[in-house]
């Protein structure tokens, strides 16, 4: 096995992760975890194991991502199952949910995430809170179908998942936070053809107005939704903090702020609805 491994390490030379990649390929296909691997490390592959193992190494060799090609990513506690109608969650992503846990106080909170995609916000909030309510949205029904998967492989009973556009499917306006990783690419940006996002779903990545037409609807629609001295928590690129934060700033939101990411980029920016605003 080790033989193959290296082998494998050697032919996903383009990858930025080459000896990982062919670990979890390797596990997927055994059934095992990369402790196991390590520790049987002299196991003989079975022909049928060996096949298997190069036709995933080869898709790989081709860019196709590994999470796609094992079904599953880990964040936050988990390991989420994913699949192309869905983004990869990011590690980036877990900023915003230790914001939002530092935000929000009130035990009993009603919060949402918007464009829930695989699930992985809503329900790292649903399970690190398990008396807040929890409603996740997306305008998909695929994505919806993968959360759903999501939801019940851990046992979620405080997360409620609705179909619609952004901010229309909440009945009330009682949230005490919105928080949202939607589409902000631009559609020219160079990035939609390298690495993971050429295989992932444009609906997920790109938005308008050099990729800040999500962000801006969000903003608006969330207002409304939010309970006075509610936060909304949005997710972006690492170059559109200022973007964001004026466009917060426009709509009456305070106490605007951007976070940076463990690279030290922004990537979350909140803000919150006062009373007396607007
Ligand atoms: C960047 S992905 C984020 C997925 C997930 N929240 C995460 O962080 O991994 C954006 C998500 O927004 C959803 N989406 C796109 N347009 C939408 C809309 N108009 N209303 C609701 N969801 C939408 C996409 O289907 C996708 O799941």
């Amino acid at each position: 096995m080790s033989a193959a491994l290296a082998h494998a390490t050697s032919q996903l030379h383009d990858s930025d992760s080459a000896e990982l990649d062919a670990q979890l390929l390797l596990a997927h296909v055994l059934g095992k975890s990369r402790t196991w691997l390590y520790t049987w490390s002299d196991y003989a592959l079975t022909d049928r194991e060996q096949l298997q193992f190069q036709a995933l190494c080869a898709q790989r060799a081709q860019g196709h991502p590994v999470a796609y090609l094992i079904g599953k990513r880990e964040f936050w506690k988990f390991e989420l199952q994913v699949s192309p109608e869905v983004l990869i969650p990011r590690p980036e992503t877990e900023l915003l949910v230790e914001l939002a846990l530092q935000l929000v106080a009130t035990t009993d909170a009603k919060v949402a995430d918007l464009g829930t995609g695989s699930g992985a916000i809503a329900l790292a909030l649903a399970h690190e809170r398990p008396r807040w309510q929890v409603v996740a949205t997306d305008l998909y029904l695929q994505a919806l179908a993968l959360a759903e998967i999501n939801v019940r492989q851990l046992k979620l009973t405080n997360l409620t998942l609705l179909a619609g556009n952004w901010c229309e499917p909440l009945r009330y306006s009682d949230y005490n936070l919105i928080a949202s990783n939607p589409p902000y690419i631009d559609k020219d940006d160079p990035h939609m053809a390298q690495g993971d996002l050429r295989f992932e779903p444009h609906t997920a990545l790109v938005a308008a107005n050099n990729g800040l037409a999500d962000i801006q609807m969000i903003a608006q629609q969330a207002w409304d939704k939010l309970l006075p001295g509610g936060y909304l928590l949005l997710e972006h690129g690492w170059q559109q903090g200022l973007a964001v934060r004026n466009t917060l700033g426009e709509l009456g939101y305070t106490r605007v702020q951007t976070c940076q990411d463990y690279a030290g980029r922004d990537r979350v920016t909140l803000g919150c609805k006062v009373e007396t605003a607007r």
